[in-house]
């Protein structure tokens, strides 16, 4: 029987990284997936398709509205859907293969097929058994739907069926504001799908920061998406080529309906752990289908952890990652940790969205005085060129230490200029830290500076 230090289960971002990492640190290491291809929902269904929809259908948007003012005159492109499909394939195709690569150069064990539990140190792949001295956990999640509504991946789509549908629909109903109902609706809408958003809280994605949410439906409805929030979808009636979606407004309390091509349904994702047998070896699974785990990520069987979406926590693939190689330093003997409210979240919407510890109302709930400093994109030259100049920074700092303790971003490339203020806050820094630190000019960062400059004697550009 082939013996390993470590087999991890799943080869997602959680799964893949943490073997890696593990063999890195010399443990023999082994990876069973089922799936076809490694990379799991985050690089064969999930981030990866969706941010390839999303950049070729901005391109889209760009050659449309603002090619003619810089001077470029063209027709504007024509989709070919099945040549878009073509490029995001070879997106996922070139990740996934990167992966397979990596494995082969740390000497990672590959083994395709399901897993499941035979005792707390041997696993059965396809009637192989396999012992190992750890477990890892990394099953990740899968979709969710609503009572009564099935998901035929056709008419009736979740994020899976979203990014591969066999044409551009005329007409789509997106159930959920959230992070994956906004992506595709900014995806299809740019095609030219008449988009309707029906989120049954007051605001899109609720939990961020209220000025955030406000300000992304006021300019994503600008961009031509319909919403209605405060509304509960209850059933959708399938005919042959339209769909019925009957949904209750709660604040006209009526009963209301909207016809559709294709609805897709977003209203989140939930721990995949079926098939796993780990209930029959001891190990505990929480009603919700998770499996709980201490701060090193150790489930109630102390040779097995669990991470990524499967276990506690935000379902994000960076998140996942973080938690693959605490699991694997772990193992290793290391002392690692995870400073979970320094996890940041990206919404890949444009002008994109991040944010990265407290929001001002969880502030507001916790009596903590802070100050917010506050620079609108308006006043940033860079911006202003790349025609992107609504949203801006909001920084939460502590009142009297100025210690930073939340940032919320709507602007451009607001995905990746979040990352100054996670390692400020990383290092405990003040707003002043990042107010007196020198940036680039003209970059979005320095909208950043800015907004630190707000929290103290105040901005210079407003
Ligand atoms: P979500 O939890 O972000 O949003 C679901 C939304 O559906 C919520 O706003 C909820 O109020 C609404 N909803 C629930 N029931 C409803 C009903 N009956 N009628 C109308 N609205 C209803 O879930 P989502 O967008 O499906 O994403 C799943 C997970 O995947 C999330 O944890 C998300 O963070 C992650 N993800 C992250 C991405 C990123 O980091 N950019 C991209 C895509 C997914």
């Amino acid at each position: 029987m082939d013996s390993f230090d470590v087999i991890v289960i799943g080869g997602g971002p959680g799964g893949y990284v943490c073997a890696i990492r593990c063999a890195q640190l010399g443990l023999k290491t082994a990876c069973i997936d089922a799936s076809p291809t490694l990379g799991g929902t985050c690089l064969n269904v999930g981030c990866i398709p969706s941010k390839a929809l999303l950049h070729a259908s901005h391109q889209l948007h760009e050659a449309r509205h603002n090619f003619a003012k810089m001077g470029l005159v063209c027709e504007p492109p024509v989709i070919d859907w099945k040549e878009m499909q073509k490029y995001k394939n070879t997106t996922i195709n070139e990740n996934t293969q990167g992966i397979e690569f990596l494995f082969k150069k740390n000497k990672i064990h590959y083994i395709n097929g399901h897993a499941h539990f035979i005792s707390t140190s041997e696993i059965q792949v396809d009637g192989k058994n396999y012992t190992s001295k750890n477990i890892v956990i990394a099953t990740g999640s899968e979709t969710s739907s609503l009572p009564g509504i099935i998901i035929d991946e056709k008419q009736i789509v979740s994020s899976t069926g979203a990014l591969s549908l066999e044409k551009v629909p005329t007409k789509l109903v997106v159930i959920g504001g959230g992070v994956i109902g906004l992506e595709l609706s900014s995806v299809y809408s740019r095609l030219g799908t008449e988009v309707t958003v029906l989120e049954f809280q007051k605001s899109i994605v609720p939990d961020m920061d209220q000025d955030i949410s406000k300000n992304l439906i006021r300019i994503l409805k600008k961009q031509g998406i319909n919403f209605q929030t405060n509304c509960a979808v209850t059933s959708v009636q399938k005919s042959k080529n339209k769909i019925k979606v009957n949904y209750n407004d709660n604040k006209k309390e009526i009963e209301e309906s909207i016809e559709t091509d294709i609805v897709l349904v977003a209203t989140g994702r939930k721990a995949y752990s079926g098939g796993l047998c780990f209930e029959g070896i001891g190990g505990v699974i929480n009603d919700k289908g998770m499996i709980e785990t201490d701060n090193h990520n150790r489930t109630n069987l102390s040779s097995i952890y669990a991470i990524g979406d499967v276990t506690n926590g935000p379902m994000l693939a960076h998140k996942a990652e973080e938690e693959g190689i605490l699991v694997a330093e772990t193992i290793a003997g290391q002392n690692s940790q995870i400073n979970y409210n320094h996890i940041p979240n990206v919404i890949y919407t444009n002008p994109e969205v991040a944010s990265v510890g407290m929001t001002e109302e969880t502030l507001k709930v916790t009596n903590k005085d802070y100050k917010v400093g506050k620079f609108n994109f308006a006043g940033n030259g860079r911006a202003k060129l790349v025609f992107s100049s609504s949203g801006f920074v909001k920084l939460l700092a502590d009142s009297a230490t100025d210690r930073i303790l939340g940032c919320h971003i709507i602007g451009p490339s607001a995905g990746d200029i979040i990352h100054e203020v996670c390692v400020a806050m990383e290092f405990g820094a003040s707003a002043q830290d990042l107010a007196m630190t020198c940036h680039a000019h003209p970059t979005f960062s320095e909208a950043i500076k800015e907004a630190a400059l707000s929290c103290g004697d105040g901005p210079i550009h407003s």
